[in-house]
């Protein structure tokens, strides 16, 4: 029988693909901080500009390849009974052939109808006519990703939270663990008995619960995990 292991990750895991942080050097788009854009006020009060952003996200991801670290985390699904939990938007872990994947915060390349609710794939860079159109009810379309001050989908929620109260390894890669609920499903998979494991260059608010932190970046410290620390 296939161990279940749970993997949460973060916009670290794809640092090495040339993708910036949320919180690091390089989070700014023109002045603006992401969490400033990224709100249901915000593109209320300017669609344009939270486009512009997107936009500018959408061209830097399109020369972005998934990296080692990804690709490892893919393959682990012939060993184990994985689920991949991810607060990334970049689709790099699909792309890298991960498929048991729940994107807790949406996908940057699926557009959301804000009429009539209709998701539909665009991978067009640059996207046009922009702020993009809904082609069936004439409505402006936005990212269908999650914003801040926005609830995550209930179901994806409901089916992470669950995956997490059931792992018997949760590892949590990648993230500063500072927006909830994503981080808080580390601290549940603890309770309830997992083995935790951070892997991030930097401690973060959940590292004092981990049974083991790799410091360091994630290309080199998922290939030790695997290596050194994960039960078969
Ligand atoms: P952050 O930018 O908050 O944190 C990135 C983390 O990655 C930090 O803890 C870094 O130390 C770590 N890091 C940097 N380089 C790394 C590397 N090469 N390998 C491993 N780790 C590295 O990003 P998230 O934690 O993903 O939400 O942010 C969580 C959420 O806040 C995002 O999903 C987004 C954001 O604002 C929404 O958009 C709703």
């Amino acid at each position: 029988m296939k161990l279940p292991l749970v993997i949460l990750t973060g916009a670290g895991i794809s640092a090495e693909s040339g993708v910036p942080t949320f919180r690091g050097a390089g989070g700014l788009w023109k002045n603006h901080r992401s969490e400033d854009l990224a709100t249901p006020q915000a593109f209320a009060r300017d669609p344009g500009l939270v486009w512009s952003f997107y936009a500018w996200r959408r061209e830097l991801l399109q020369n972005c390849l998934p990296n080692k670290a990804h690709t490892l985390l893919a393959q682990l699904e012939e060993q184990f009974e994985l689920t991949l939990i991810t607060q990334n938007v970049d689709g790099l872990h699909q792309q890298a052939g991960s498929l048991h994947l729940i994107e807790l915060h949406g996908n940057i390349w699926r557009l959301r109808c804000t009429n009539c609710e209709r998701r539909w794939e665009d991978r067009r860079v640059p996207l046009r006519p922009s702020p993009p159109i809904c082609e069936v009810c004439g409505a402006i379309a936005r990212p269908d990703v999650v914003w801040f001050g926005e609830r995550l989908p209930a179901d994806t929620l409901n089916e992470a939270a669950q995956r997490a109260g059931e792992a018997r390894t949760f590892a949590v890669i990648g993230t500063s663990a500072q927006v909830y609920p994503a981080a808080g499903l580390a601290l549940l998979a603890r309770q309830a008995g997992a083995n935790l494991v951070e892997i991030n260059p930097e401690p973060t608010p959940i590292s004092k619960y981990a049974d083991v932190c790799f410091r360091g970046n994630a290309t080199e410290m998922v290939a030790r995990w695997l290596n050194e620390a994960l039960p078969a």
